[in-house]
């Protein structure tokens, strides 16, 4: 990744935020991001892991907290200036445009090299480096593609920018054991790269196998947290006590 673009921690305080005034769906959450970790975020259906990526990435205005990048306060920003900051999100399910081809939905992740379609088309070029197996499908229509190629193909949207913050909401769903672990390998590769990620799950075994923390969250607050080390044994548990048995 560029270098020359420093690293900086993401850090969520006491964020309130949601879809109706007055219902918070997330009611009060912390949470630290940092360069080179994979910070994992577990929880029950419905708990708000996926609100909190839509409001860190810009898409949702929290109505009280903060989230600080480095030493920037970006809560009050629109989205595009979260992505011109190097915070790409990955949202939950299928998300390319079915009709465009694999060149054309990567290009949609380039957004903020749009008036240099040079430096675009040269970021492009480096993602079907990166991803060979992407490059005889440049021009195919995504919606033609197997899930694990449009997984690909988002991954490669997602990164196209080089973002240094990675929000990834439910990486694996749909995907056979397989391919799901050729994707947990990638978010390794990335964070090796030096970039924060923030990695959503419902493949708990999974994510805390690539974790370096874990938050839980419940009715939109912070559960238990820690090292993922300190998750390991107790998995069954903490699984039931999400169900409530
Ligand atoms: N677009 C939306 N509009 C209104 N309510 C929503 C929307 N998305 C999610 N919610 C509600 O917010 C709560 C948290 O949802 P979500 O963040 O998707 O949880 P999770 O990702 O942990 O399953 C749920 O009660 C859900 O119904
Ligand atoms: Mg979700």
């Amino acid at each position: 990744m560029n270098m020359s673009r420093t690293t900086s921690t993401l850090r969520i305080q006491e964020i309130v935020a949601g879809y109706t005034p007055g219902h918070p769906v997330l009611r009060g959450v912390n949470l630290v991001a940092k360069p080179g970790h994979i910070t994992v975020v577990l929880g029950p259906n419905g708990a708000g892991k996926s609100t909190l990526l839509r409001s860190i990435a810009g898409f949702l205005r929290p109505s009280s907290g903060s989230i600080v990048l480095g030493e920037t306060e970006i809560s009050a920003l629109p989205p595009h200036r979260h992505i011109e900051r190097g915070i790409a999100l990955l949202p939950q399910g299928r998300s390319t445009f079915p009709e465009l081809t694999v060149t054309e939905n990567i290009e949609l992740g380039g957004w903020t090299m749009r008036s240099d379609r040079k430096r675009l088309r040269r970021a492009v070029e480096a993602m079907f480096e990166r991803y060979s197996h992407l490059r005889e499908l440049r021009n195919k229509p995504t919606g033609a593609l197997s899930g694990g190629q449009q997984r690909a193909v988002e991954i490669a949207r997602l990164i196209v920018s080089d973002p240094t913050v990675l929000l990834i909401d439910e990486p694996s769903v749909g995907l056979s054991p397989i391919v799901a672990s050729q994707v947990y390998r990638e978010l390794q590769a990335l964070k090796a790269e030096g970039r924060a990620i923030l990695l959503v799950d419902q493949d708990v075994r999974a994510a805390i196998n690539v974790a370096d923390y874990v938050y839980v969250l419940n009715s939109g607050r912070n559960d238990i947290e820690g090292d993922s080390s300190a998750f390991h044994g107790d998995l069954g548990a903490m699984v039931r006590r999400w169900l409530g048995v």
